[in-house]
């Protein structure tokens, strides 16, 4: 027994293999979504109406264990009291200005979020692309005004499987098809390397390069962790040859990994945090961008900007999720509930499963082929209480909220268990 044991919701009905069909209800939201939204998503056949924690119910009243959170955008579950209060409170206050005046939340918000960071300063945006976004900027900034590239030359540097998110510029920097094709042509500036290589690394830095974009973890890729000494070397490579090093923390920083930041594991600090998801306490987009002056000083007004960045709601919200990690209460709750799911999941391996990778309460099986594929082991999981997202064609990533008990990662673990036994018999 560990304190975080206690407590096993009920899936109601699900739990079986055989769930009941979706009610009429739930086909008719189905159709209405697929006739007048745009097919830019595949959901699995579950329409979702309400959350509490770790647990969402269905249309028809059937609870899931929501073991994607918001592909960690949810890591405090949903509806977290304490967030839903302070969020309340600012709705009833003030919810937007632009940054054309102050706000009374933005100043404190920023405050917070640069101590969390060990930072100087932040610069607050709204998605996790549009984060990543002005990092880039930064970064070519940076790059002419400090380390003087001549103009237009400025390179960053990627690694082949990145996941960042969906603007133009962005995929075009991605090695997937399914994110690239048909979106072209595609921002100049950007290169990649294999993730983890520092030797290609080294070899990719030229004169041009002002920064290396990376994921400390792939989340997207399929939680793939970097091999152990490559942060270190990556900081130690970036700071040698005068070049940012960028760590786009949006799904793997605060508290998913076990720490703050994914890049604590090795006890390394990138020039750039970017952060995004759990930011904004599942209840919001706030995203944000972290450095010392040296490296955001170069943003001067009207250089870049959000009608909605740093808003009097978001910033009420990000601040107090700011306050929430400040304890290092959820970052040891991912520790210990992580090695509980990873241990739970390698005994999988050989039974099923093909690999396991984790970090934290973050996880990724490769489901064997010759059993299923990822999306039929979702479906599957779906059938027994339990959400997941598959990804890559075979590999399922497991998030839960962080707020989720001992107890609950055992049923995912169980229910993972039954999807592969019954694919076996
Ligand atoms: C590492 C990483 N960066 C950026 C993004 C993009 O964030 P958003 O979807 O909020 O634009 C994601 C989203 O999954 C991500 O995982």
């Amino acid at each position: 027994m560990n304190q975080y044991d206690e407590g096993r919701g009920s899936t109601g009905d699900t739990t079986g293999a055989a769930a009941p069909a979706p009610s009429r209800t739930a086909r008719e939201h189905i159709e209405q979504t697929e006739r007048f939204a745009a097919h830019n998503y595949h959901p699995l056949p579950v329409v979702l109406a309400s959350g509490d924690g770790a647990w969402v119910t269905d249309v028809d009243g059937n609870r899931y264990l929501d073991c994607l959170a918001g592909y960690s955008a949810l890591n405090f579950g949903h509806r977290p009291e304490r967030l839903l209060r302070r969020a309340h409170e600012q709705l009833d206050r003030l919810a937007l200005t632009s940054r054309a005046f102050y706000n009374d939340q933005l100043g404190p918000f920023a405050e917070a979020l640069a101590r969390l960071t060990g930072k100087e300063r932040v610069l607050p945006m709204n998605s996790g692309a549009e984060a990543v976004e002005t990092a880039v900027k930064v970064s070519r900034k940076w790059g002419y005004l400090v380390k003087g590239v001549e103009a237009d030359r400025a390179t960053v540097i990627t690694m082949s499987g990145n996941f960042h998110g969906r603007t133009t510029t962005i995929v075009g920097f991605s090695d997937d098809p399914v994110a690239t094709d048909h979106y072209g042509p595609f921002t100049p500036g950007f290169t990649r390397v294999p993730y983890g290589d520092i030797g290609a690394l080294d070899e990719a830095i030229d004169d041009t390069v002002v920064a290396v974009l990376f994921e400390p973890v792939q989340g997207e890729g399929g939680v793939v962790v970097p091999p152990p000494g490559f942060l270190r070397d990556l900081r130690e490579l970036c700071t040698r040859r005068e070049v940012l090093m960028v760590a786009d923390e949006i799904q793997s920083g605060l508290a998913r990994t076990g720490r703050t930041f994914a890049c604590d594991h090795e006890d390394v600090v990138p020039d750039v945090y970017v952060l995004g998801k759990a930011l904004g306490g599942g209840l919001y987009p706030v995203s944000a961008v972290a450095a010392d002056d040296d490296v955001l000083g170069v943003i001067t007004p009207g250089t870049h900007g959000s009608t909605f960045g740093g808003n009097p709601l978001a910033a009420a919200i990000g601040h107090e999720v700011a306050a929430m990690l400040a304890t290092g209460e959820y970052q040891e709750r991912a520790r210990v509930l992580g090695e509980r799911l990873e241990s739970g999941l390698r005994k999988l391996v050989g039974a099923g499963l093909l690999a396991v990778r984790a970090r934290g309460l973050w996880a990724g099986v490769d489901i064997d082929p010759r059993l299923m594929t990822g999306r039929e082991a979702c479906e599957g999981l779906m059938r027994r209480g339990v959400l997941a997202k598959d990804t890559h064609g075979s590999t399922v990533r497991f998030a839960p909220p962080l707020v989720a008990t001992g107890d609950e990662i055992d049923l995912l673990v169980d229910a993972l268990a039954g999807v592969l036994a019954q694919a076996r018999s």
